[in-house]
């Protein structure tokens, strides 16, 4: 093994994604595959940036979050670092500081764009040169929806079958700008979510009665929003990506013990959503492991959203997005791609 003659850096950028087509649920903890494939968007306004230095003079792996040393994921960033280092033949340890551009763990999916950005930078910083799917299939051992973040508009994960995971990987399906919608997310918690996705998905396939129902049921939602994307069809992609959520929650309702991500504003926010697109309004809700509401909406229905959901009692912050690119090397200083 060469110990990395000098040392290397490189930044990149990720953005977050939301799933439309819910993944919840491995059915391999270390690889971490997942036992459904997922449709996702990919945002603009919700990112991370992450810097990778290579340093041959450390002794391990150095990682800070939103300049704190104790952040959570320490373990999956040295993980993934060992991983890429021995792919590039090289010894040598890295520092690695990251920042994002919203809260951390409340259901925002900041393991997504963090993986994303870290892949990206230490292939750079390495000297790999890895295509899109070797980044994303590495991205999701760090974190399963990281993989999503690597590509930007629309994307699909692949649940994948081989045991290696190399198939386990995400693919886009349309452009961002083939399909302009807007993300409008009314935050009602700011705090890190009690039970992480990773215990609460495991959780829920080792005790919910109604797990294999949940997975049996996924290729026919995939297969309806890959059409509905494909058409561009609204109507379609807002009834299967309701119902993908709902079935989430529920079926994380059925763990035992059950898993609470919703709290009152919660529910409100489904209702009013629910309400405005009875009136004829373009927009639909999605919710992962945490409180905030995200409505999809066309892009001239977001500003009545924004204000209805701004109205909802314990509604605190609204935050809005349109969708974005995938992730991508940055020049530290100009932000600007390289
Ligand atoms: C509810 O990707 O955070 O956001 O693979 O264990 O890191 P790990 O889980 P993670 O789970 C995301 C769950 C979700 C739904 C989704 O993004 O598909």
């Amino acid at each position: 093994m060469n110990s990395h003659a000098g040392s290397s850096r490189a930044s990149a950028v990720a953005h977050a994604n939301f799933a439309l087509v819910k993944y919840w649920g491995k059915r391999d903890a270390v690889l971490n595959l997942p036992d459904v494939g997922s449709i996702s968007i990919t945002l603009d306004a919700l990112w991370t940036r992450t810097r990778v230095a290579i340093d041959p003079a450390l002794e391990h792996d150095r990682f800070e979050l939103d300049g704190r040393t104790d952040g959570v994921g320490g373990d999956r960033v040295c993980t993934l670092l060992a991983r890429m280092r021995e792919l590039a033949g090289s010894a040598a340890r890295a520092r690695v500081s990251s920042t994002n551009n919203f809260p951390t763990g409340a259901g925002l999916a900041s393991s997504a764009s963090g993986f994303a950005a870290l892949v990206t930078a230490a292939d750079r910083a390495y000297g790999l040169g890895l295509p899109p799917e070797r980044l994303s299939a590495l991205a999701r051992i760090g974190s399963g929806s990281a993989a999503r973040s690597i590509f930007g508009g629309y994307v699909e994960m692949h649940r994948g079958m081989r045991a290696d995971g190399s198939d386990s990987v995400a693919a886009p399906l349309a452009e961002a700008e083939d399909w302009p919608l807007e993300v409008v997310i009314a935050v009602s918690d700011r705090r890190r979510k009690s039970v992480g996705s990773t215990e609460g998905m495991q959780r829920t396939a080792a005790t919910s009665p109604f797990y294999s129902a949940w997975v049996a049921n996924q290729p026919a939602d995939l297969a309806r929003a890959r059409e509905a994307i494909a058409a561009r069809d609204f109507e379609a992609l807002a009834e299967v990506s309701e119902a993908s959520a709902l079935a989430m929650h529920g079926l994380a309702m059925s763990a035992r013990p059950g898993l609470l991500y919703f709290n009152a504003a919660t529910m409100e926010c489904l209702h009013r959503i629910r309400q405005l697109r009875a009136e004829g309004v373009a927009v639909f809700f999605t919710v992962d492991a945490g409180p905030q509401v995200k409505a999809i909406c066309g892009p001239a229905a977001a500003d009545a959203v924004a204000a209805a959901l701004a109205g909802v009692p314990g509604v605190t912050e609204i935050l809005r997005s349109g969708l974005g690119a995938g992730a991508a090397c940055v020049d530290r200083e100009t932000a600007r791609p390289t």
